[in-house]
């Protein structure tokens, strides 16, 4: 396993539309396992391939006991609503405000090529509307009714601080 580059804003990469896993071989095998070992030591709750530069459906998300594998991930319901701050690994050192469905049921490969079905809330749901918006080549930061200030981020940052220590 290896860790990859993360792109970032501005990279023409982000905006592009990413093609299907057809081969699930030992190719994409490093592909999950590299993109795992990126999330882990970036410290993100998901990461899609176009990220780390590769134009392929994959995405996983750290789901707090594990990484979920989510290749050729498709929303199959979602119902709800959240409003909340989002961030991006390639949006580095910025927050936006973002409205999103408070529940998703998805359905994906795994990385043999068997289907399954997965649902989430909340955090997770957010998550997964995010990861999957980088595979068709769109930023949370299109979809941010609000993103924050300079103070503002400033202050988000000082609060966790104020949280991590209490
Ligand atoms: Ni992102």
């Amino acid at each position: 396993m290896a860790t990859r580059n993360i792109i970032t804003e501005g990279n023409p990469t982000l905006s592009k539309i990413s093609r299907p896993v057809t081969s699930f071989d030992d190719r994409l095998a490093i592909l999950i396992d590299d993109m795992k070992e990126t999330l882990v030591q970036a410290n993100g709750i998901g990461l899609a391939a176009p990220q780390v530069g590769v134009l392929r459906r994959v995405v996983v998300v750290d789901l707090g006991d594990e990484i979920i594998e989510l290749v050729n991930p498709k929303i199959l319901e979602q119902s709800g609503e959240q409003d909340g701050l989002e961030g991006c690994l390639s949006v580095p050192e910025r927050f936006g405000m973002v409205k999103r469905p408070n529940f998703v049921k998805l359905e994906a490969q795994d990385r043999h090529g068997d289907w399954f079905e997965y649902e989430g809330e909340e955090l997770i749901a957010r998550c997964f509307c995010h990861e999957l918006e980088h595979l068709d080549g769109h930023l949370y930061t299109e979809r941010a009714y609000h993103m924050l200030t300079q103070e503002e981020y400033e202050d988000l940052v000082r609060q966790q601080q104020e949280e991590d220590d209490a």
